[in-house]
């Protein structure tokens, strides 16, 4: 950790994964196990051909040559590695996730990708060799020492590095279901502006670019909806609560074609970058602006 940015969000992540620690014990507070479990699901919704027409593959195709080399620190079942991988020299896709990672490897299989390395593990804990890009997707929201992941996917690149995340919390939409059920607002998670005070405060000037993705998210049913929901509140599953879910989720969900979907069409997202492994040194240009206006003090 490096300073107060690092130790906010250390606060807010180990204070989120607490909140589920203690209502759900045992549920994993968000390690392998519990992406295992959700792999499947993950992966049918967050396809290699979704990732096609998101801003955030768009924007990693310009940063990338035929000849580049990359990383995906936290891949999933790899949308945006299967998807670079056809342009690029080389992807390593980095999760704990063996579940995630064997969906990885199968896709790549049946695209006859070659170029597509899974290394097993938490990024902190890898070994990876050198690339021109590194980039890490909804991963470091998950990660309580954020200055330490950050740091590590600066030094993994040569070029660029990336970090998409969320622009706008979902909390701020489930918040009625969480006070319904829990009694009290969701403890607050780190968001795209704590990142970017820890990457200042490791000596990097992003630049952040604000995109809109479409909700992908579609149930066939009100039941179907029910048992995602309470796995995000964090709801035990009871009788009772699926009964009280269905109910308040009829009225929530607003129909999509032939589907239902959450009641947001799309929501925002950050595209955080910077030029890799150029870190200044602590304290220089603290505030980023480089004039002697009397306005720079
Ligand atoms: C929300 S998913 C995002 C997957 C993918 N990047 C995407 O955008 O589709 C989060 C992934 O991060 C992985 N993950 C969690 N903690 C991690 C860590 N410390 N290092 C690397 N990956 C991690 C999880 O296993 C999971 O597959």
């Amino acid at each position: 950790m490096t300073g107060p940015a690092a130790a906010r969000w250390h606060n807010l992540v180990q204070g989120r994964l607490d909140e589920m620690e203690r209502l759900q014990p045992g549920r994993g507070a968000l390690g392998p196990a519990f992406w295992d479990a959700r792999a499947t699901r993950f992966a049918s919704r967050m396809s290699v051909a979704s990732a096609a027409g998101d801003p955030f593959y768009r924007r990693l195709r310009r940063a990338t040559r035929r000849r580049s080399t990359v990383v995906d620190v936290g891949s999933g079942p790899g949308r945006f590695t299967l998807g670079l991988a056809p342009h690029v020299a080389s992807v390593v896709a980095v999760d704990p996730s063996g579940r995630m990672l064997d969906l990885c490897r199968r896709q790549a299989r049946g695209l006859g990708l070659d170029n597509v390395t899974c290394v097993q593990g938490r990024w902190d804990e890898v070994e990876v060799a050198a690339v021109d890009v590194a980039f890490s997707s909804y991963v470091v929201t998950l990660v309580a020492d954020g200055a330490g992941f950050l740091a590590k996917l600066d030094a993994a690149a040569t070029d660029r590095a990336f970090l998409y995340l969320g622009a706008y919390t979902a909390d701020a939409v489930l918040d009625p279901l969480w006070r319904h059920f829990h009694g009290s607002s969701r403890q607050p998670g780190a968001t795209y502006l704590d990142a970017v005070g820890v990457l200042r405060e490791l000596g990097i000037r992003p630049e952040i670019e604000i995109v809109e993705v479409a909700s992908r998210v579609r149930y066939k049913t009100v039941a179907e909806a029910a048992k995602e929901y309470r796995d995000q509140l964090c709801l035990p599953d009871t009788a009772e609560v699926r009964r009280e879910l269905r109910g308040l989720l009829s009225h929530w969900l607003v129909p999509r074609g032939d589907l239902l979907g959450a009641p947001l069409k799309s929501v925002p997202a950050a595209i955080i970058s910077w030029p890799a492994g150029r870190r200044r040194p602590a304290g220089a240009g603290r505030t980023g602006l480089t004039t002697r206006s009397p306005l720079n003090l």
